[in-house]
């Protein structure tokens, strides 16, 4: 059989302060109520000055590389999705890759907004199953909390911040990414975008006439999500030679409660194979699948030979999907 691509490790990381629906009671015209009801989300996190997104990934990647007993010099390649690097220049994976003391691998960073995860874990996984590399750290990370308008309550209430890194190992067993599906439709890459970030770069060392902020039309991308859940969810499961029933966990994107839960009654899942952590953390984009892996692994939900499927969706407008067989630590290295 050929090189698969397998989870060996996993690990996350979220800021330590709190930002509740009370504390946004107090800054916006908002409600925990019309929170709860309309999102889901009771709580979220918010990065402090000294929560880079560089020392978030370097957090959770260090738990990943633990779980899976591999040195990091073991690394050929580090791959970082982010939308919220620290410097657009250099990339976060090479900062990462130094603060790992992973001296033999490769590194850069791959923005696909939400989807963002899924597509490098993908890309992690090509790698491995070319036999270019055996050893690939994957994370996604993201500080959206910089980049929302604390005014505009439509956004504000939505997004956390947060990193999770996974390994991804050659096995010669039956087991990790079995199939993986991309998307894009740029003709929607307004519903969701950071405005003013053009007329920034344009001023020419002038002072902008405002600071960049993140906007969305809500409606829009909620519609585009539910659809493209189920579609995206439905090709993955078919290109892996499997079908719906032999599902045993979805782990979605972690947008908004009502998304999933009509995306799941669309599918005909039953609710207990769904992993959702949006009530305390909210969306943190590209790290909220891999903190779903994470915290689904730890609390001993994910066993060998589960079939657990990854979809994501956001900005772009993009998505991804994958479906995974998880495996059993420590075997596919021979050891
Ligand atoms: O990673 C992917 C990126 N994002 C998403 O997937 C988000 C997708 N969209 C959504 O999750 C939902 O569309 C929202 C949660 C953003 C909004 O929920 P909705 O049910 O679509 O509400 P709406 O935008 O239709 O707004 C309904 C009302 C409006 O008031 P009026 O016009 O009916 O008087 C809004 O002004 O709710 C109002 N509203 C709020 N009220 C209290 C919007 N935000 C808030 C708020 N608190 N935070």
């Amino acid at each position: 059989m050929a090189q698969r691509a397998a989870i060996t490790g996993w690990g996350a990381y979220v800021p330590a302060r709190v930002l509740t629906n009370a504390d946004l009671e107090r800054m916006v015209e908002t409600s925990d109520e019309w929170i709860v009801t309309r999102t889901g989300i009771r709580e979220r996190r918010i990065a402090g000055p000294d929560e880079t997104t560089v020392r978030m990934a370097t957090e959770a990647a260090q738990r990943a590389l633990a779980t899976a007993t591999l040195e990091p010099d073991a690394l050929d390649l580090v791959i970082v999705a982010t939308t919220t690097p620290d410097y657009l220049m250099p990339a976060t994976a090479s900062l990462l890759q130094a603060a790992l003391g992973a001296t033999r691998a490769g590194a850069f960073d791959l923005v696909a907004a939400c989807s963002g995860f899924v597509y490098a874990l993908s890309v992690g996984a090509q790698f491995i199953m070319a036999g270019t590399a055996r050893a690939v750290l994957v994370v996604g990370v993201d500080a959206l909390t910089r980049w929302l308008d604390f005014t505009d309550r439509s956004t504000c209430v939505l997004f956390g911040d947060g990193a999770g890194a996974v390994v991804l190992e050659a096995s010669d067993a039956d087991e990790g990414v079995l199939s993986t599906v991309h998307g894009s439709d740029g003709s929607g890459a307004m519903h969701l975008y950071l405005e003013g970030f053009p007329e920034l770069l344009m001023s020419n060392g002038a002072l902008p006439p405002k600071r960049p902020f993140m906007r969305m039309d809500g409606r829009e991308v909620f519609r585009f999500s539910v659809r493209i859940i189920g579609e995206a969810t439905l090709e993955a499961v078919q290109r892996a030679g499997l079908t719906l029933d032999e599902i045993d966990l979805l782990i979605p994107h972690q947008a908004n409660l009502r998304i999933i839960d009509a995306a799941v009654k669309r599918l005909g899942l039953p609710w207990e194979k769904v992993w959702v952590n949006l009530d305390r953390y909210g969306n943190t984009s590209a790290a909220s699948i891999p903190l779903g892996i994470a915290e689904a692994a730890e609390r001993g939900v994910l066993q060998p030979g589960m079939n657990v499927v990854l979809v994501a969706f956001g900005a772009g407008l993009a998505w991804a999907a994958s479906v995974v067989r998880w495996g059993a630590t420590g075997v596919r290295r021979g050891g």
